[in-house]
């Protein structure tokens, strides 16, 4: 049986679907993976921290964030010393891997799903990185680490002897990472083309089909898949976040989003878009890199496709990406369905690999 403790910095949409889904799912991780967990803390933005070393009670914690309520009067009696209500993810990070030293936790995860950040990627690299360093094992859906710093956490997280996952970033739950890791050994990438985001994806189709800019933006609003500042989505930086990550992890590049050549769909009107369906074309927004002088180079920016293009035939929230390989020419991955359920369960299936290295480890 492999036990593992789990510590929610951010405890939003993600977050929360991720801990419904891991309710769900507690049958066959055990069946299957051996894996049997508790929630020891949570840390969250608005709804304060709690933390219980002989686990949460995860309903109620889901009960009180979505009342709004704060969660501190979960912590345990214990902790409430030593953690305050107003903890932060840091704060609880420390705590929790000090505490694992001091109660033996047993193995102790850190499930990330803070806010990307376009600035630096933080504070979600310090989570990683603090948690990696204090003995944890990391899983996260969040772009930005491995967008912004993935070389340095792979190194932390190798020394430290831990996983870092990361399988949310791109796509969802569609395994990407894992398909290349997993299954095509000593195979070169060579370079990428794909539309990545689902928000302007429904935007730029929602407008062919009539409707406007404005009402399918609140509706990916209203469904939890734009980002909490939709301008993330709309002026293609989520795009480019998850193009430096496909970049820095099956490249080996060292890109941040902000040295992707960006452009959103902002200016994109419907006149734009019928203008375009009417000489036979799709607008979509391609995110894509290949390698330049040796370094791979990326970029983002809405393209008019022919309509033999296979990404002009994604509608609504579909995602494609096709990679380039030096063996296996291309490869196309197809998301027909996205969401929050989707994310969540990319989560809940780095941990079942966590539980076979753990359960590895220790035999
Ligand atoms: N805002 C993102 C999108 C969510 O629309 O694709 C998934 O990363």
């Amino acid at each position: 049986m492999v036990y593992l403790d789990l510590l929610l910095v951010g405890f939003g949409n993600v977050g929360r679907q991720f801990a419904r889904l891991l309710q769900e799912k507690s049958v066959q991780l055990r069946r299957d993976y051996g894996l049997s967990w508790r929630v020891v803390g949570i840390a969250t933005k608005r709804h304060g921290s709690a933390f219980d070393a002989r686990g949460l009670d995860i309903v109620k914690a889901l009960r009180l964030a979505e009342a709004g309520t704060s969660l501190d009067v979960l912590t345990g009696a214990e902790s409430e010393r030593l953690l305050p209500a107003d903890a932060s993810g840091l704060d609880l990070i420390k705590y929790a891997t000090s505490e694992s030293k001091l109660r033996r936790l047993q193995h102790l995860v850190l499930v990330e799903t803070t806010l990307l950040d376009i600035q630096r990627g933080q504070p979600a690299v310090d989570h990683v990185i603090t948690a990696l360093r204090g003995g944890a094992h990391v899983v996260t859906a969040n772009k930005g680490p491995v967008a912004f710093a993935h070389r340095e956490i792979r190194s932390v997280a190798e020394l430290a002897h831990r996983e870092f996952l990361f399988e949310g970033a791109v796509m969802d739950g569609i395994p990407v990472f894992n398909l290349v890791r997993e299954t095509l050994p000593v195979a070169d990438i060579t370079g990428f083309r794909g539309v990545v985001n689902a928000t302007t994806n429904y935007i730029l189709t929602a407008m062919e089909a009539g409707r406007t800019f404005a009402e399918a933006l609140a509706e990916m609003q209203g469904a939890g898949i734009a980002e909490a500042d939709p301008s993330f989505d709309v002026d293609g930086w989520d795009a480019a976040a998850k193009t430096a990550a496909l970049m820095n992890v099956l490249m080996h590049g060292s890109a941040t989003p902000r040295t992707i050549a960006r452009t959103g769909i902002r200016e994109i009107t419907r006149d734009r878009v019928e203008d375009a369906m009417a000489r036979g074309k799709r607008i979509r927004l391609v995110a894509a890199a290949e390698r330049g002088d040796g370094h791979p180079v990326g970029h983002v920016a809405p393209e008019e496709l022919d309509a033999d293009d296979p990404l002009a035939h994604l509608t609504g929230m579909q995602n494609l990406l096709i990679l380039q390989t030096d063996v296996l020419g291309s490869i196309g991955i197809h998301q027909l369905d996205g969401g929050l359920t989707q994310t969540a369960y990319a989560l809940v299936s780095d941990l079942a690999a966590i539980a076979r290295r753990v359960g590895r480890d220790s035999s």
